[in-house]
């Protein structure tokens, strides 16, 4: 007997959570056939979804429609709650390059996520220029986008998951290619997503990035490819619990349980133009300090401010460059914020000190306040303005645990972790930083420890590191237990690790309640995961204040325009192989997600690092943009000057490498601010047309001119990299000649093989202990010319510090240059094919490269307030990509 059997790609999970059976199957009206594979569905839809369009109306600016459920069609699994019978579908065309399509209950509000985004303020009223068309399925429902210049189908949705209900919302959509990039925050093995059926839950959570667990971040954007390498953008904006399933068909499932579906769609058509428009919806990233793009170093369990002190003396001594020193949480009393330890008592004078020496310091914050203490201001002040988040029914502040410990108990260190945190640890209370009350607080807070009463208390801090805040508890939910399980416990659990446990896995109840600035309620449950976008504002607002700087903000949890205040680190990895790989890709993902500042802990955080790992390790993170070298409490020793003199000429070596490039990174960095670009860029963002890079993640480019291939694994001393098809010249040694070919190159263990490609010119300055003292030598540039002996590049320079960058009315302190050089005129050039790059300095510009009427003092000091512009230049820009530089008068 042969019976009909569906191709088991077009199956459609009927019953996304876990053991399904054959019972259960058809109870839900689905069709059942065992799969041997237990990612591939046994339990699959067979019938269409159940809404259908209803009044219809198509505008140059958009379409507006009704979605009714047929009732005769609800199939029973609509079954984790009654599917809404009247749903609102909007698309908007919002730009040429960019839609919104929305669907959701007009009848009842529903909770929207409350970020904003930057849209403009009328729609399209003219299709001419658009680069897509959308069409609308009637029966059954489905959103169809094409893109217009290729026919593509980038988005279809009609497909039978599409159901929405109170707790369960669910859509799919067939996708153009098997080429997705994105969704976070996760450790994924590639950067591109494997398609073969794998579910990633997104949720933010205290969690150490572990395969197929949602870590701290919540991402919902991904990009893809189209076969011809066109690329698209889709941001789902929604922050309720989710997850997201790949199927070779090739397609992709949302399953939320709530808000409603609200899709931004960017069209690219390059990748790097779906950053920059994702980054133009969401907010541009924030603008580091110079002083952060140095080397950091910091780790957990610091006994007291000597150790500090001595390891700036060792590094010193060693001549390895150090920018920045953090403090854990060992400075506070306690572990309680805004308090100083007894054991760090000479904190604030070593702090002052070594900022006298051109360093910066940091330290971090956790979020949740202690609420056991008998003279504790931050907790009385907050509970005087009424910041923390409260139980719904009684507004009593909803207290959990995590961090601090009580007063005069003594501490055990030897018991388990459980055992600590039933005996040790106080009761805490969470800011609800959506409140403009708590970003007050918070400055207060935070002022007073950067100016305190007590002058020799007051820790001159010029950084925030905000760790903790997704937000994490050392238990699940609240003291004295969660109210309301169907938060808690929802009736779909999307694919989270510890399901067992709920939502509320080491965090607070779903029930807390916060309010919005608008002072609207909001239930955690919706919000959980915009806790960290909510404190990313006010910590830098609270950190500018203080400081009267512009400062950096390190956040351990992020949502979606995050970018824009604060930088992020990969969170608690390991001091293992596979770990170097993980952090390329990590970074190439945030870089997606509209955040640039961005690194890994070197050498690794959990277990002791090695040697051997920690010199791959050093190399590799000397071209983190967020580059910081940091361990957990009881591991060894990993700095660079704790292993021996060999160890140490390497980092100093690499990190000069770094520090000579740091014109090119800042510059890299104020292009994303000002454009939306990216810094860490994917080798597909440049040469896309090439599919070899389509699946590249073992290396990658600092923009668009420095190719960075990394020895990511024990005892090798070669790498196999891949050169797309520019001209490459060695960094080392300035040899060209590996062009389209994946290349075994020599890697001893004291050297990391770098490329700059032909056609850039990449400003350079010679290297010191720390930038203050580096941003003193002398700049230049390194040409490297293409095939067509030309080559181009600009820099954006300011004083490193000042709040906000040079505007194009303040750009007379500003130098920013842009141009052509041409191959033949380049001093000393000696050989007639310039087939090498050549180092030209400042001083030779003028009459070498072509400038017209530019001068600046020399020899070049690096401060901006030095700079002056005469003249005009003719030069045009010779790559469109930089068309936003605006040159001075
Ligand atoms: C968290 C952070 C880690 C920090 C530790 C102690 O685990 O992710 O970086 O060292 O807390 O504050």
């Amino acid at each position: 007997q042969w019976t009909l059997k569906m191709n088991v790609n077009e199956r459609f999970d009927c019953y996304p959570g876990p053991n399904a059976t054959l019972e259960k199957c058809q109870q839900l009206g689905c069709s059942w056939e065992e799969s041997t594979d237990p990612d591939i569905p046994s339990c699959y839809y067979s019938s269409s979804n159940p809404y259908l369009v209803e009044n219809i109306d198509y505008s140059d600016s958009g379409i507006v429609a009704t979605l009714n459920l047929d009732d005769s069609r609800v199939r029973a699994n609509e079954a984790y709650t009654a599917p809404i019978s009247t749903l609102r579908l909007e698309v908007k065309y919002h730009l040429n390059n960019m839609l919104q399509f929305k669907i959701y209950d007009y009848q009842n509000s529903r909770y929207e996520v409350p970020v904003p985004l930057n849209l403009p303020s009328s729609p399209l009223n003219s299709s001419q220029e658009r680069l897509y068309d959308v069409s609308v399925q009637i029966k059954p429902f489905g959103i169809q986008v094409r893109r217009r210049s290729t026919g593509t189908v980038i988005w279809n949705s009609a497909l039978p998951t599409f159901t929405f209900s109170d707790m369960f919302i669910q859509i799919s959509t067939r996708l153009a290619s098997q080429y997705i990039y994105g969704f976070g925050e996760h450790e994924h093995p590639n950067f591109r997503h494997n398609m073969s059926w794998h579910t990633w839950g997104m949720f933010t959570r205290d969690q150490p990035p572990t395969y197929k667990l949602n870590s701290y971040g919540f991402h919902p954007f991904y990009m893809g490819l189209e076969e011809d390498g066109n690329a698209h953008g889709v941001l789902l904006l929604n922050s309720n619990a989710m997850d997201v399933t790949f199927q070779p068909t090739p397609a992709l499932t949302y399953r939320t349980i709530g808000g409603i579906l609200d899709f931004y769609m960017v069209l690219g058509p390059t990748p790097e133009l779906v950053v920059q428009e994702y980054t133009q919806l969401i907010g541009r990233p924030v603008m580091p300090p110079y002083w952060s793009l140095g080397f950091q170093l910091c780790r957990y369990g610091y006994a007291n401010d000597s150790e500090v002190s001595q390891l700036v003396e060792e590094m010193k001594a060693a001549r390895i460059p150090h920018d920045v020193q953090y403090v854990d949480i060992d400075y506070m009393e306690r572990n309680l914020d805004f308090t100083l330890s007894p054991r760090f008592a000479g904190l604030p004078d070593l702090v002052n000190r070594i900022k006298a020496d051109g360093m910066r310091f940091i330290i971090i914050l956790d979020p949740a306040i202690s609420a056991n203490e008998t003279n504790y201001p931050a907790f009385t002040r907050g509970v005087e303005q009424d910041i923390f988040v409260q139980w719904p029914d009684t507004k009593e502040i909803l207290y959990s645990k995590v961090w601090s410990f009580l007063p005069n108990v003594q501490i055990n260190e030897s018991l388990p972790h459980e055992d600590q945190v039933e005996n040790y640890v106080s009761h805490c209370a969470f800011p609800d930083f959506f409140r403009n009350a708590t970003t007050e607080w918070y400055k207060k807070e935070i002022a007073e420890v950067y100016n305190n009463s007590d002058p020799s208390k007051s820790l001159k801090f010029d950084g925030l590191w905000t760790d903790m805040n997704e937000p994490a508890a050392f238990m699940n939910g609240a003291m004295g237990g969660c109210r309301d399980d169907l938060l808690n416990y929802p009736p779909y659990m999307p694919h989270l690790g510890y399901r067992d446990v709920g939502l509320i896995y080491k965090t607070p109840c779903m029930e807390g309640l916060h309010y919005l600035p608008d002072g609207t309620p909001a239930r955690h449950f919706d919000v959980h995961s915009l806790y960290g976008w909510s404190q990313a504002r006010p910590s830098l607002v609270a950190l500018q204040a203080a400081t009267q700087e512009r400062g950096i903000i390190i956040s351990r949890s992020t949502y979606p325009s995050s970018g824009r205040w604060v930088g992020h680190w990969l969170g608690d990895n390991t001091a293992a192989w596979d770990q170097l790989h993980k952090s390329i890709i990590g970074m190439m993902e945030f870089s997606l997600f509209g955040i640039s500042y961005t690194g890994a802990d070197i050498c690794g955080f959990f277990k002791d690092s090695q040697y051997e790992l920690c010199v791959r390790w050093m190399q590799l993170g000397a071209f983190y943009p967020f580059s910081r070298n940091h361990n957990e409490k009881g591991t060894r020793r990993q700095d660079p000057a704790s292993w021996d003199e060999a160890f140490e000429d390497m980092s100093r070596n690499v990190l000069n490498i770094r520090y000579t490039l740091l014109p090119y990174l800042y510059t890299l960095l104020h292009d994303a601010h000002a454009d939306g670009s990216t810094v860490v860029r994917p080798l597909l963002h440049e040469f896309v047309a090439d599919r070899n890079t389509w699946d590249i993640d073992e290396q990658f480019l600092w923009g668009p001119a420095l190719l960075i291939s990394p020895v990511l694994r024990e005892n090798d001393r070669s790498v196999v990299a891949y050169f797309p098809d520019a001209r490459w010249y060695d960094y080392h040694t300035v040899n060209t000649g590996f062009r389209k070919q994946f290349q075994n190159l020599s890697a001893p263990l004291d050297h990391i093989n770098l490329h700059i490609r032909g056609g850039y010119i990449l400003p350079w300055q010679l290297p010191a202990r720390t930038t203050a003292y580096s941003r003193l030598n002398a700049m230049g540039l390194t040409v490297a010319l293409d095939d067509a002996q030309s080559a181009a590049g600009h820099l954006y320079w300011d004083d490193g510090v000042r709040i906000g960058t040079a505007s194009p009315s303040s750009l007379h302190q500003t130098l920013l240059w842009l141009g052509t050089a041409k191959g033949g005129s380049i001093p000393g050039d000696t050989q007639a094919d310039n087939t090498k790059p050549k180092d030209v300095n400042w001083g030779e510009r003028e009459q070498t490269l072509g400038w017209k009427g530019w001068t600046w003092p020399r020899p070049f000091r690096g401060d901006r307030s030095e700079l002056t512009f005469r003249g005009k230049t003719e030069v045009k820009p010779a790559d469109q990509r930089y068309r936003n530089v605006i040159l001075p008068d």
